[in-house]
């Protein structure tokens, strides 16, 4: 079984979408994946995910409700065989708390480009990142599927 940790800022917008995608796209697929996400902040620990991409992402059939936010921590490395940051700050941190010779495939989830935060940015911006995530997502169980 493949495990993905998705990372992004809060872990109440990006991430959260990234791991609700996977969860929904992997069962439907057959495919068998253990997901998560997390933040490299940690204001929001404990919170669900923000009600404008609970909102987004029920209307394209992924419930979000049962996630809560944590913080992105060293063992995570030793736990997952992916970790997918959202931006080029994300994976900086990640890299920063990264055990030397850890073995997780390290990388942002969309190769070169970001995921662009949605937070400040009104409702376009979640169906925006949505899409993004929905794209990455299949290309993604095309990799671990094969
Ligand atoms: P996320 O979005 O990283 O996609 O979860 C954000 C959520 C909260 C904050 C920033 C980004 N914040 O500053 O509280």
């Amino acid at each position: 079984m493949t495990r993905v940790l998705f990372v992004c800022l809060g872990n109440i917008c990006r991430s959260p979408g990234a791991e609700g995608v996977l969860r929904a796209k992997a069962k439907s697929r057959g495919i068998a994946v253990a997901v998560d996400s997390a933040g490299t902040g940690g204001w929001h620990v404990g919170d669900p995910p923000d009600d404008r991409m609970r909102a987004a992402a029920l209307d394209r059939g992924y419930d979000l409700s049962a996630q809560r936010a944590r913080q992105v921590s060293p063992d995570d490395f030793e736990t997952f065989d992916y970790i997918l940051a959202m931006d080029a700050s994300n994976l900086a941190t990640l890299k920063d708390i990264a055990p030397p010779g850890h073995g997780a495939v390290l990388r942002k989830l969309l190769g070169k480009d970001d995921v662009p935060d949605p937070y400040y940015g009104g409702e376009d911006g979640f169906e925006h990142v949505l899409d993004l995530l929905e794209g990455a997502v299949d290309e993604l169980l095309e990799e671990i599927g094969s």
